[in-house]
């Protein structure tokens, strides 16, 4: 099949969290499985990696009420079937730092940004000579892949394509003032909440992939049930419940090339299951890196965008409590302003047992995984996260809330690999230190631990041929 893959950040080039991460690695097993596939991306201006960027020849021409939009397509070929294309455009993407916003917020013009990849995205494959099978676009900044697809191209070679839109994050919607449909050239009667894009008078790009989409896909089974409540449906839960029957949940895969213990270039030392004994390297190596002294009390780490999803509030309450035992807490990243002052002030109150570090490092965050004895992740919802599977692999083992995806790849209990707390309250996450702590005091036990999780496959194989099987069912119609 030819496939392509719609997507605001892809790494290695971009990555603000893990769309990124999935944007990277999913494409890269379809074409290992023999199916030709173009990922389109921005040419942000602070991409990764820029050297392996070629010009294609061919640019866009895209007229928006707002204005004509033209830029070059720019590709890298990572394989025989695998090629990103990056669309340049000066003004959107070029000429500013960030990706979504910077210091002062979201950028004021994200609806005109990512209509121009949306649309870009489909012109880029026409001007290339590619006839997709599958057009697949994720999360709100694609959510007018399909209805272009439906609405805007519906007399070209591209009309028989099939699409697939995968939710990565439903609290994110891509919402705008309803202004955006003129500014934009959508018709007035797309606006509407049924079958429209219309929510609560403003206009929501998520919900034009959710409606016009030929299949929705979400990236854990927990979450596709759980977004069907009201609870976590975020205004959308009935939409969900109406296109049920569309709606899959496959489970993420990560890349076990780029996370793996015996090989990971970022380590001090590597360790595998059967040879553990790098890994307390890595925990002296990490402890250093953060300015802590050498001790052998357990260490806690996070990797996390900062934000309201993650529960580095409730982990801030909890701290200062389980921080009465001897344990020692590690924090790299990046986000709302609270909860990076809060970080700080947990440092300044604890400053022997708690280091940080504020802002984006690839290389830290493999330094924390690997060198850490748990990794906490008290999300208020999670539809797959990643870090817990790279923490299984690295033998870290994850204290989680049992939500989303974490519930779908933490297995808790006395034979599991990891640990699991219910309530999102503070008595709850302080239990799960203590059973942390227990753990740790029982080395035969914890080793158990590790090696059930660095036992266990998460590559992308099976998913992505859960993908295939969906693709295959669309185009078989
Ligand atoms: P989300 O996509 O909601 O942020 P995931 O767990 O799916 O959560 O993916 C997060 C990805 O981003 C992981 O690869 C994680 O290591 C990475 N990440 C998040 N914050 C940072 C940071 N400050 N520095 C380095 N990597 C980070
Ligand atoms: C989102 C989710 C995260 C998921 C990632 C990749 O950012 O918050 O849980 O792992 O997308 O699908």
């Amino acid at each position: 099949m030819k496939i392509l893959f719609i997507s605001s950040e892809v790494a290695p080039f971009s990555k603000t969290g893990g769309l990124g991460d999935v944007a990277g690695a999913l494409p890269a097993a379809l074409a290992a499985l023999g199916h030709d596939v173009k990922v389109v991306t921005p040419r942000y201006r602070d991409v990764k990696e820029a050297r392996r960027l070629s010009p294609t020849g061919h640019s866009l021409q895209l007229r928006f009420p707002f204005g004509e939009q033209q830029g070059p397509i720019l590709s890298a070929r990572l394989s025989e079937r695998l090629e990103v294309l990056f669309l340049e455009n000066a003004a959107f993407y070029g000429d500013r730092h960030g990706l979504y916003g910077d210091a002062f917020g979201e950028f004021g013009d994200n609806a005109r940004r990512f209509a121009y990849l949306s649309v870009g995205a489909l012109q880029a494959a026409q001007r290339l000579g590619f006839v997709p099978d599958i057009v697949h676009a994720n999360d709100w900044q694609t959510g007018l892949v399909p209805v272009a697809l439906r609405r805007g191209f519906q007399a070209t070679a591209l009309a028989r394509a099939k699409s697939v839109f995968t939710i990565h994050n439903l609290a994110y919607q891509g919402l705008f003032s309803k202004h955006v449909m003129e500014d934009l050239g959508l018709p007035w009667e797309l606006f509407t909440a049924d079958g429209g894009l219309e929510f609560h008078d403003t206009v929501n790009l998520l919900k034009g992939g959710l409606v016009f989409a030929d299949a929705l896909t979400t990236v854990s089974p927990t979450y596709a049930r759980e977004i069907q409540t009201p609870e976590q449906g975020y205004g959308l839960d009935g939409l969900l419940r109406h296109r049920a029957h569309r709606l899959t949940g496959i489970l993420n895969g990560i890349d076990t090339h780029e996370w793996n213990p015996v090989t990971d270039p970022y380590l001090p030392a590597r360790y595998s299951a059967r040879e553990l004994d790098g890994k307390d390297r890595c925990k002296r190596e990490l402890l250093a890196r953060f300015g802590l002294p050498w001790s052998d009390a357990p260490v806690f780490g996070i990797v996390s965008r900062l934000a309201w999803q993650k529960g580095v509030d409730l982990l801030l309450e909890a701290l200062p409590v389980a921080l009465q035992a001897d344990l020692r807490f590690v924090a790299v990243g990046s986000g709302e302003a609270p909860l990076e002052d809060g970080l700080r002030a947990l440092q300044a109150r604890f400053p022997q047992q708690v280091a940080i570090h504020l802002g984006f490092d690839t290389a830290l965050s493999h330094l924390v995984e690997a060198g850490s004895d748990f990794f906490l992740m008290p999300s208020r919802y999670e539809p797959c996260g990643l870090n817990q599977m790279y923490s299984l692999r690295y033998g870290t083992v994850p204290v989680v809330r049992a939500t989303g995806g974490l519930v779908d790849t933490v297995e808790g209990g006395l034979g599991g690999n990891g640990i699991l707390f219910e309530a999102f309250h503070k008595a709850a996450l302080v239990a799960a230190f203590r059973r942390a702590l227990a753990l740790y005091a029982d080395p035969p036990r914890l080793t158990e631990f590790r090696r059930r999780g660095m036992d266990k496959d998460f590559s992308w194989d099976a998913s992505a041929s859960r993908y295939v099987a969906l693709y295959q069912s669309l185009v078989s119609g």
